[in-house]
């Protein structure tokens, strides 16, 4: 019996095989939940597709519209029924917000960035609270670039440092209904997401070095940690950030 036998899980986030959210997906359903994948568009359809195949369970979600979500909810309904839990894995920013000073990021950049980043996680609960069953669990990701100063980062650790406030929130409001809320931050990994940031390899190489046995994590680690949290072992894990970095947040 492995720990997520008869969950359904809903899964954003998967762009391609590097996504950290396919890392999640597979250890997901390695515990022997259902998994209900989303993508944001056509063109990323074809990824997920290439990755699960087309009979896998998804729906077309892009979060910038409280009517796309709202639709994606009553779709997922209407597939697999009421479901036990979410990942949140989504972020994007302009580029022009992820390089340079940020005394000049813009209103719209910044409005942009906030919204995708760190609102959807909002909008997400809102609309698939109907759906949740009791001692369901949401998790979101997150990266240090919230609570620190990284070169580059810049927009996205403003909206990172309102994600996690979310989560705090969150939690705090849904924990009395039997919905646990956490994130991960997880290290810092070569993505399509990362490769916005200006001179990310500068980033991921940062990163390596700040390990303390020089190995980065991987996806399937950020995604162990993700299973265990949406499982019912981690009931005691409420409105928290849980490092999985391999030690990088130590120094
Ligand atoms: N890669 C890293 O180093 C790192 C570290 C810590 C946290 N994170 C976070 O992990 C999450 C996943 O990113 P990733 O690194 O796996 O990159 P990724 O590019 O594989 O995933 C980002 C996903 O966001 C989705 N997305 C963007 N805008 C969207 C929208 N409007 N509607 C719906 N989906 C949208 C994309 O389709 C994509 O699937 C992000 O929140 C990112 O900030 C990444």
């Amino acid at each position: 019996m492995s720990f997520l036998t008869g969950k359904k899980i809903l899964v954003t986030g998967v762009a391609n095989k590097r996504s950290i959210a396919w890392g999640c997906a597979k250890a997901i359903a390695d515990q022997g939940a259902e998994v209900i994948y989303t993508y944001q568009n056509d063109r990323m359809k074809k990824g997920l597709v290439k990755l699960v195949g087309e009979d896998a369970p998804m729906v077309e979600l892009d979060v910038s519209k409280d009517e796309n979500i709202e639709k994606a909810m009553a779709a997922i309904k209407e597939l697999v029924g009421n479901i036990d839990g979410f990942l949140h894995s989504i972020a994007f920013a302009n580029k022009e917000e992820l390089s340079g000073d940020v005394s000049e990021i813009t209103r719209d950049g910044f409005s942009l960035a906030q919204d995708v980043s760190a609102y959807s996680l909002l909008a997400l609960t809102k609309y698939a609270l109907p759906i949740l069953n009791p001692g369901s669990s949401i998790v979101t990701m997150t990266y240090m670039g919230s609570e620190r100063s990284i070169p580059n980062y810049n927009m996205m650790g403003i909206a990172k440092a309102a994600l996690e406030a979310e989560v705090r929130y969150l939690a705090t409001e849904l924990s009395p209904k039997g919905v646990r809320v956490n994130a991960i931050s997880a290290g810092a990994l070569k993505t399509l997401a990362v490769t916005g940031v200006k001179d990310y390899q500068s980033l991921l190489n940062l990163s390596e070095e700040r390990t303390p046995d020089k190995v980065s994590v991987t996806i399937d680690e950020v995604g162990q940690t993700c299973a265990f949290l949406l499982s019912p072992l981690a009931s005691g894990i409420v409105g928290d950030i849980i490092y999985v970095d391999k030690g990088v947040h130590l120094s």
